[in-house]
Parts: structure tokens; sequence; C-alpha cells
């Protein structure tokens, strides 16, 4: 489609000139004065691509063209060529800081006129182009994220999200009550504790929206039970790490609990040095009417790597740290020491155990 332009001059020989210059590109409409202007910018102002504009003209003059086109807001969508035999430079100035694209001198002649205004014209119908893009695709994102945090607002306050919470606490009760009853049982057959502590954690509200918006999902019930395993987290500190295969089989062995996943980062340590054995299990809670299986992570550590870990967890958190990179290599040697440390304290704990009756 053909873009139209608006010429502006008081003399009929100028305007006819431009005309024909423009006419095989452009639709041209003309103007002998400012009002004239005015009025076919009104008619006209959504389909104007530029506007060629001579300065002096008897009634209103170019300025005043240009300051009412400002007023209006149109002269950041409309592009203003002036055609002046103006040479002084505070005038070209004053035009220039007054917001007009360009200018062009008279005489005019034919070939720098149609390419200005053809450089203009592309110019501001790219930056329309790109300022519209941008305005829908900001309004899409709000009006999405505005969606997303209205769907949160009314999660994080609603009956069911409490219940679901409250079955997550249950279902770490149970997982610490059978640690327990395993405690006592272990102590007693192999005469020593096979934990040393149990800490429990119920993911926040804040980081379960957090999570599941950083894989995608929308934060809703649904996507909370199927996509987080992590909701309830237990963590298991033992002594030794054979106590730890051990706890970990005798709680697996439990059939009412199925093991989803296990992810042994002790015999094969993250490159960071971190070691721990992580089981995703799913767990029957009892309730007053039904009966529910629920995620439950258990991560079980040796005391050292708990130590470990705890340390290298404020480095990942903090956003700056000197000599970062240099932290990372002394934690990944710490923890290869751990482990030497902890298989040698259990073949100590061996040596005495074996002469101790
Ligand atoms: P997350 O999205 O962090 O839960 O990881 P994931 O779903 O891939 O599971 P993974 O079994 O790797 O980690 C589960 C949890 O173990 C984490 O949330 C942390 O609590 C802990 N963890 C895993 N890797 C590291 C680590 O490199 N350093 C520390 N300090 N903790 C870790
Ligand atoms: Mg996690």
């Amino acid at each position: 489609m053909q873009g139209r332009i608006l010429v502006v001059d008081d003399v009929e020989v100028n305007r006819e000139l431009l005309h024909n210059m423009l006419k095989d590109d452009y639709v041209v409409e003309m103007a002998g004065n400012g009002e004239e202007a005015m009025q076919k910018l009104l008619r006209h102002k959504e389909d104007i691509a530029a506007i060629l504009l001579d300065l002096q003209m008897p009634g209103k003059d170019g300025f005043a063209v240009i300051r009412e086109i400002k007023e209006k807001g149109w002269l950041d969508r409309i592009p203003v060529l002036i055609i002046s035999s103006e040479r002084a430079v505070d005038v070209e100035n004053r035009c220039l800081s007054m917001g007009v694209s360009d200018f062009i001198h008279k005489p005019f002649e034919a070939s720098t006129v149609k390419n200005r205004v053809k450089n203009t014209v592309e110019l501001f119908a790219w930056k329309n182009r790109l300022e519209q893009e941008v305005e829908r695709q900001t309004e899409t994102l709000k009006q999405q994220s505005q969606i997303i945090k209205r769907q949160a607002e009314q999660l994080k306050g609603a009956e069911a999200f409490h219940t679901l919470m409250m079955q997550y606490r249950c279902a770490i009760m149970e997982v610490e009550t059978k640690l327990k009853v395993l405690n006592e049982a272990f102590s007693r057959e192999y005469k020593r504790n096979p934990f040393e502590s149990i800490k429990s954690r119920l993911k926040t509200y804040d980081s379960i929206y957090e999570k599941l918006r950083r894989k995608g999902y929308p934060v809703t019930l649904e996507n909370i039970e199927e996509h987080l395993a992590d909701v309830a987290g237990v963590r298991v500190i033992c002594s030794f790490p054979d106590d730890i295969y051990r706890l970990a089989r005798l709680l697996i062995n439990q059939d009412d609990i199925i093991l989803l996943k296990q992810k042994d980062y002790i015999k094969n340590p993250k490159e960071n040095g971190y070691r721990s054995l992580h089981l995703i299990i799913s767990i029957p809670i009892f309730l007053s009417n039904e009966k529910k299986f629920r995620k439950v992570e258990v991560q079980f550590r040796t005391i050292a790597m708990d130590f470990w870990a705890s340390l290298e967890h404020k480095l990942k958190y903090k956003k700056y740290v000197e000599n970062a990179e240099e932290i990372v290599e002394q934690l990944r040697i710490c923890a290869d020491s751990i482990e030497i440390l902890d298989y040698q304290m259990q073949d100590i704990r061996d040596k005495i155990d074996r002469h101790s009756d």
C-alpha cells in the first residue's frame, strides 16, 4: 500500500514540484497554509507517513504547525521534514530541537528529496512497528503475569491448599516415626544409634511457587502433587556411611512405602563434591475418612557430609563471593577428604566393635 505524504507550502509552484517528485511512490496531499495542513492531518492522521513542511507561510506558519502537532502527541509517530530556503543554522537547530526529523533546502533536487523522504518514512515505519510490538508484548506479559499471580494468590488462601500442606506435614510425621522405630530396633541389634539426628522441613509457599514457575508449570494443587517431590523433606544425619545404606534399605523395605526414585550422590558424587543419598518415597497417611499417598524426599548424609553441605549451600545462595572459583575448588577437595575420613572412622569403629565383647 502506498503511504500518504502531506506537502505544506504557500507557494503553488513548490507544491507542484514536490508533488511531481513524490507522486509515483506516495499519495500526495497538499495544503497551502498551516490551517489547511491541520485540517488534512485531522482527516488523515492515521495514515500520513510524513509531512513536508514550509516554515514561512502567511497565517499559521511552520513553527506553529510543529508546535500543534507536538502538543497533540503526533510527532512521535509522524515524521516532519522541513522544506525551506532558510540557511541559518539557528533556525535549523530550533526546528530539530522541536523534534523535526530532517531539513531539505530549496531549491529542491529530485533525487535528494525522494531519498530523504524514503529514508525517514522507512525509519518511522520501522520504529512505529517496533513500538507497537513492544507495547503488545508488554500488555500480553502483564495480563499473563496478573492471571498467574491471581491464581497463585487464590491458591495461597484456599482451604484445599492448607489441607494439602497438612497432608505433607502428616507424611513427614509418618517418616519420622518410622525412623524412630527403626532407631529403637537397630540400636538393640547393633548397640548404637543408626542416626544422630533428623531434620524435617515443609517447603514454604513462596518456594513452591518459585520452583513450579521455574519448571514452567502454573501453580495449582495438581501440579504441586505431580511435579514437586520435595514439598515434604526429611534429612537423616548418620554417623557412618554404612548406616546410611542399612537405614535406607530398612525404610524402603517396609511394605507400605513405595520407592519412586533414588539418587546416590555418595557412590556418584556431584561435580562440586556433594554427597548424600536421596530417596523420593510415597507414603500412605491415614486421614479421618481416607488414605492418601504423599511424596517425601528423604536425604541421608553423614555428619561430615552435612557439615560440608551447609557451608556449600551458603556459597550457592550468595550473590557475590570474592575468589568464588577458588572456594569451589577448596570445597571439592574438602568433600574428597571427608569421604576418606568417613570411611576411616568406619574402619576404626569396626575394629573397636570387634574387640568390644
Ligand atoms: P532441586 O531442584 O534443588 O530440588 O534438585 P533436584 O530436584 O534435581 O534434586 P536433587 O536430588 O539433585 O536435589 C535435591 C536437594 O538436595 C536439593 O534441594 C538440596 O537440598 C540438596 N542438594 C542437591 N545438590 C546439592 C548441592 O550440590 N549442594 C547442596 N548443599 N545441596 C544439594
Ligand atoms: Mg529440592
